[in-house]
């Protein structure tokens, strides 16, 4: 394999799949379950665990004393990034859109709590001038490692290429078949590691990937992105067979209000998860893809008598940053 496989050890795995019995009740025809990848126990867990596994590993064996990377305020890569850094002996530089705040909330709030060094970065939230902050630091001596936006690239999408092959491992412990599996697409790094190990493990599910964000990174589309991380893949894992590939198209439609802006959509997704199963959902990422999820099963969406799996990808600490948006008025 042409990528490092340098494994630093950071959550635990394989993390839980069970089934929503209350929430399967409310859509007649359905049965849904869960993989509760916001119990990978970093910090408050998350899907960027997984990809910081290899990622960490992968900075550790370049010698590397310092990391770079980016996002918005209330990031959960940042915030999983700043804890992982502490766990690997490593200094931890974020990029953060936006001003100072006043106050710190959620993601911000923790990753101060890790010892962060934070950039604000004012318009830019994907940690566009990581290069010119690595610059910097190699000047005075450091050895900087930069993670991009999201932790998508191919080393990162490692994390959710063996992700498939867990998930595949618990549906056949409980000979249990699933139809779809429906989660939230952002920098593109999990869709591609997903589409990935699901081509090599033969996880025979439909992938149901939500966009989040309607914005590009880099002058790039998510689809292109994702794209050019499965080529990437294709060649360094040597795979084969690519015929499951072409079949993974991108679900749009519920990212127009923008990203982290919180409509009724999210916000009833959260609270009927909450309610019927006493699971958390996040207001940016997971609550969005949720409600989707919701939508294609009250619209009949979906083949009729399947079995649906919601992908839990954390991000529980950006609740409190939306309380306003959240709470029952
Ligand atoms: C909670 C949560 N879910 C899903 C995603 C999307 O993962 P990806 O960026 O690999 O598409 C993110 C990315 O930040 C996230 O924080």
């Amino acid at each position: 394999m042409g990528v490092s496989l340098d494994k630093f050890k950071l959550g635990f795995f394989p993390t839980p799949l069970h089934g929503l019995k209350n929430f399967s009740a409310l859509y007649p025809g359905y049965k849904v379950f869960i993989k509760r990848d916001d119990h990978t126990g970093l910090a408050t867990g998350g899907n960027k665990t997984r990809k910081l596994e290899y990622l960490i590993g992968d900075a550790l064996a370049k010698g590397a004393d310092t990391v770079i990377t980016g996002g918005a305020q209330q990031s959960n890569h940042c915030r999983q990034t700043a804890a992982a850094c502490n766990m690997a002996g490593l200094k931890c530089h974020l990029l953060l859109g936006g001003d100072s705040p006043g106050e710190h909330t959620g993601n911000l709030l923790l990753s101060n709590i890790l010892g962060a060094t934070i950039h604000y970065t004012g318009a830019q939230r994907k940690g566009e001038d990581m290069g010119l902050l690595a610059g910097q630091l190699s000047a005075k001596g450091h050895t900087p490692y930069i993670i991009p936006y999201g932790g998508s690239n191919i080393i990162g999408a490692m994390g959710y290429f063996e992700a498939a092959g867990e998930l595949k491992t618990q549906l056949d412990q409980k000979n249990l078949k699933i139809d779809y599996i429906f989660f939230a697409s952002s920098s593109g790094g999990m869709q591609a590691g997903l589409m990935l190990g699901k081509a090599m493990h033969n996880l025979g599910a439909t992938l149901m990937p939500i966009r989040i964000d309607k914005q590009e990174t880099e002058g790039k589309s998510l689809e292109d992105n994702i794209r050019d991380l499965v080529l990437e893949g294709i060649h360094t894992l040597d795979i084969q067979d690519t015929t499951s590939l072409d079949s993974t198209p991108m679900i749009r439609g519920y990212e127009e209000a923008g990203y982290g802006v919180v409509t009724r959509h999210e916000k009833e997704a959260i609270s009927i998860l909450a309610r019927h199963e006493g699971i958390l959902l996040d207001p940016v990422y997971t609550g969005r893809a949720f409600y989707a999820m919701m939508h294609h099963m009250e619209k009949g969406l979906l083949e009729a008598g399947t079995n649906v799996l919601f992908w839990h990808t954390g991000g529980i600490p950006a609740n409190f940053n939306y309380a306003e948006n959240l709470i029952d008025q």
